[in-house]
C-alpha cells in the first residue's frame, strides 16, 4: 500500500501499522498432525492522519482489523511494525517500542464496542469514574473528586444518584454513557470510539451519537470513529463531514488532501469505496 499523504499538522498520525497474530495449533498438536505454524495478518500496513478537532471515520467489515488498530493506538496492543505519533510525540515506533507515558495515556482514551463487558460489574458507577482520576492523580481533594464524578455523570445525561448504582442496573445505552463518562474522566483530548453504538438498540443509537457530537463541541475532542456500517459514519457520526471538508470544497469536490488515499482499501465487501473516498472516510 502506498504510504499515503501525511499532514504537517497531524494530531494523530499512524504510518505503516501492521499486526500479525500467531493462530497456529498448540505445539504438541502440530507435532502430532504435522501441521505448520499459521499467521493471521490482522492489520496490514495502514496509514492515516487526523487533524485536531476532526472526526476521522474508519470503516471496514467485521474482522478487518479495526479494533486491533484501535487497541494499538491507545497502547493496549503492540504493533509489529509502523509508527504512531500523537500531538508531535512518538507513542510507538519500531526502534523505541511503546513509549506511552502517563501523560500520553491520559490524553488518549477509548470507548469500547460492548458496554456490557467493558464495565467492571462489581464496582459502583462512582468508583468506575473515580478510577482514572485516581490513577492519573488528577484531583487530590476527596470532595472535589466527588464533585468531578457528579459533573461527569451530568455531562453524559445521567443523574448524581447513579454514582451509587452498579452497571447491571442500567440499560445498554445508559451503560455506554457510563463508558463515555469514564473515558472523559481523565480529561482526554482524543477518543477512539470503537463501534460505540453497534451493540445498542436502534432507538438509542442516535442518542448516543448525539451525545458524542455534543461532547466533541463542548470539550474540543478529536475522534477516531470506527464502524462497520456506512450509514452510521455517513449520517450519524459526530459532525464528521462538516469538520473534515474544508471551507470552499463541497461534498462533491475533491477529498481533502489530509485524508490519505493510501488508507483506502476498496476491496472491503459491501462498502462503497468510491463513496468513502468522496467523503474522506478511511476503509480497511
Ligand atoms: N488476540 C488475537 N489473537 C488472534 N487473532 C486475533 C486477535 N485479535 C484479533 N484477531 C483476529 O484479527 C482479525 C481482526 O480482528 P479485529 O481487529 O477485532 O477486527 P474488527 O474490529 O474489524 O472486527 C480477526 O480475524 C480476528 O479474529
Ligand atoms: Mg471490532
Amino acid at each position: 500500500m502506498p504510504g499515503g499523504v501525511m499532514m504537517d499538522n497531524a494530531y494523530l498520525q499512524v504510518s505503516g501499522l501492521s499486526r500479525h497474530f500467531d493462530i497456529s495449533d498448540p505445539f504438541l498438536a502440530r507435532l502430532l498432525t504435522g501441521g505448520a505454524r499459521r499467521q493471521l495478518t490482522a492489520v496490514d500496513n495502514v496509514s492515516f492522519s487526523i487533524a485536531r478537532g476532526q472526526t476521522y471515520a474508519l470503516v471496514g467489515e467485521s474482522g478487518s482489523g479495526k479494533s486491533t488498530i484501535a487497541r494499538m493506538i491507545v497502547g493496549l496492543e503492540r504493533p509489529d511494525s509502523g509508527t504512531i505519533r500523537f500531538d508531535g510525540r512518538t507513542a510507538f515506533d519500531e526502534r523505541q517500542g511503546q513509549v506511552q507515558d502517563n501523560s500520553l495515556r491520559q490524553k488518549l482514551q477509548m470507548v469500547f464496542q460492548s458496554p456490557y463487558s467493558s464495565l467492571n460489574p462489581r464496582w459502583r458507577v462512582g468508583d468506575i469514574l473515580m478510577e482514572p482520576i485516581r490513577a492519573f492523580d488528577l484531583i487530590a481533594d476527596p470532595e472535589a473528586r466527588r464533585r468531578r464524578v457528579h459533573e461527569l455523570l451530568d455531562q453524559v445525561g445521567l443523574s448524581t444518584q447513579d454514582a451509587q448504582r452498579y452497571p447491571h442496573e442500567f440499560s445498554g445505552g445508559q451503560r455506554q454513557r457510563i463508558s463515555i463518562a469514564r473515558a472523559l474522566a481523565s480529561n482526554p483530548q482524543f477518543i477512539v470510539c470503537d463501534e460505540p453504538t453497534s451493540a445498542l438498540d436502534v432507538s438509542v443509537q442516535a442518542q448516543v451519537l448525539n451525545l458524542l457530537k455534543q461532547l466533541q463541541r463542548d470539550l474540543q475532542l478529536t475522534y477516531l470513529f470506527i464502524s462497520h456500517d456506512m450509514a452510521v459514519v455517513g449520517d450519524g457520526a459526530p459532525d464528521r463531514r462538516s469538520e473534515e471538508w474544508p471551507a470552499g470544497r463541497g461534498k462533491r469536490g475533491r477529498p481533502p488532501d489530509r485524508i490519505p488515499a493510501g488508507s483506502l482499501y476498496p476491496h472491503a465487501d459491501g462498502i462503497d469505496a468510491a463513496l468513502c473516498r468522496r467523503r474522506g472516510i478511511g476503509v480497511i
